[in-house]
């Protein structure tokens, strides 16, 4: 049988996941594939870290040119992370011709068009499933299973992180701070963990899959970011008798612009979704994203989006598909991101249009609802519902208010000038509301 040699570089929590499932599930995938997978060397930066696998010690090596130069290498896995290092790492192994397979989301987020034009220029193959929603293959979906429609809607959530502290908030009402801690202690949350909880993290994922799904390069820093430290215990609370369960969501739309070019809605942020919808039940650390395609339908995907071994799981698919690329003498896949909508446009999310729940702190008083009434009404957004808990008058109040579709500039107008009433107590919350329709 065959023999494709593998070098990989990082040996952490995911290269140990990754050398632990080969060790296991080696033979099984010799079977399938009709190639033999065998590591030949492992770099990382010091052989005594501790592990959550063992790595064999006569594989690893401390100097990665080692794996990168060696001859009898064939494809190259890079798990170090971060856009350093790697990146020379990644463009090193490209240089020398060898597929290479990555985790590293915010390298593929960060430098996506240098490393595919390299990839193309050496005519290897660049892998990257486990860079989004971690075990889940939602990339070759994209790229493969789904190659046949285009892509009205996706909904993702997308970090394990976020979603683990919005659940512990809606389901126990407990506190964010120590959430976090725990999210933490668990090693779900990325060092520093303000890349989860600010959206970044979930920003770098939505960045790829827009990108896959559209066909033109999306830049991360045209999505517009929102994160999780607003989201309250009091929202949460008034959200769910509303009948809806606050997510952080990555989000990629098509906007109708009757013009010839892609232009999408990218963006992150914590959005009221319809308690009943499937993705409302994603709890934990998992991971789910909802593709819209506009010939498959609404389909969903679901499972862990990190870790040890369900990242093992993706990076072993990718080596799959690398070690069948040699076997079969082609390195052609349907390519990362085609040329087919080069001039694309993510519209700023002022231009998008949203429905909003909007949370004031107002003194309990004749007149406050009618003052912010006429605002809302001067700028044509109209009212869905109103709550307001009973109160005692002159004291301050929650006022939760549902709001129509309205574009996003308008809305930010009109909330800047209500939040400069004299009886507007607090800073008014404001999440959009994604009727997954
Ligand atoms: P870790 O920090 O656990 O592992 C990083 C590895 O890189 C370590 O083995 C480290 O060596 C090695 N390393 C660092 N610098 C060098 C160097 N100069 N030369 C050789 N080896 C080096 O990270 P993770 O395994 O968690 O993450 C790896 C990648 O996977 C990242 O891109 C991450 O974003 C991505 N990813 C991670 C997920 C997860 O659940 N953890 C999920 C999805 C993606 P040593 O062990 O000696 O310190
Ligand atoms: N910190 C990330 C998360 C890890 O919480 O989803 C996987 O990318």
């Amino acid at each position: 049988m065959q023999q494709v040699n593998l070098g990989m570089i990082g040996g952490g929590t995911v290269g140990s996941g990754v050398f632990h499932a080969l060790s296991q599930n080696g033979d099984l995938m010799a079977a399938r594939l009709g190639v033999k997978l065998a590591f030949r060397k492992i770099a990382v930066k010091a052989f005594d870290e501790p592990r959550p696998y063992p790595i064999a010690r006569a594989l690893m090596t401390t100097d990665w040119q080692e794996v990168v130069n060696d001859p009898q290498i064939h494809v190259v896995i890079e798990l170090v992370g971060g856009t350093g290092i790697a990146k020379t790492m990644v463009l090193a192994a490209l240089a020398q011709g060898k597929t290479v397979v990555t985790a590293n989301k915010a390298l593929i987020s960060a430098c996506g068009p240098e490393l595919f034009v390299a990839a193309a220029k050496s005519g290897a193959n660049l892998y990257y499933e486990a860079s989004v929603c971690g075990g889940i293959p939602i990339i070759k979906s994209l790229r493969e299973g789904f190659v046949a429609n285009q892509f009205p809607a996706m909904y993702g959530i997308v970090n394990g992180t976020c979603n683990y502290i919005l659940t512990r908030m809606k389901l126990e009402g407990a506190d964010f701070a120590a959430v976090l801690a725990d999210a933490q202690k668990q090693g779900y949350a990325e060092t520093p963990p303000d890349l989860d909880i600010d959206g970044i993290d979930a920003q770098h994922k939505t960045g790829i899959l827009a990108s896959l799904a559209h066909g033109f390069w999306v830049d991360h820093h045209q999505i517009h970011t929102e994160g999780i430290r607003e989201v309250s215990k009091i929202d949460m609370q008034f959200v769910e008798k509303l009948g809806y369960t606050i997510k952080l969501l990555g989000i990629v739309k098509k906007v109708e612009s009757g013009k010839q070019k892609a232009e999408i809605q990218a963006s992150v942020y914590p959005a009221l979704i319809p308690s009943t919808h499937v993705l409302a039940n994603v709890n934990q650390v998992f991971n789910a994203v909802f593709v819209r395609g506009d010939v498959v339908g609404d389909t969903l995907f679901y499972g862990r989006g990190a870790g040890k071994d369900a990242t093992a799981s993706a990076v072993l698919s990718d080596v799959a598909d690398a070690a069948l690329d040699l076997k079969n003498g082609t390195k052609s896949r349907v390519q990362p991101f085609v040329a087919h909508a080069k001039n694309g446009r993510v519209v700023p999310l002022d231009e998008i249009v949203s429905q909003y729940y909007v949370r004031f702190t107002v003194v309990d008083k004749p007149g406050v609802l009618a003052k912010i009434a006429a605002i809302f009404g001067a700028a044509k957004i109209g009212i869905s519902s109103v709550i307001q808990p009973e109160g005692h008058e002159g004291e301050s109040v929650p006022l939760i208010l549902m709001i129509h579709d309205a574009p996003n500039a308008v809305m930010r107008k009109a909330l800047a000038k209500i939040a400069k009433l004299p009886f507007v107590k607090a800073k008014p919350v404001m999440f959009r509301v994604e009727p997954l329709n």
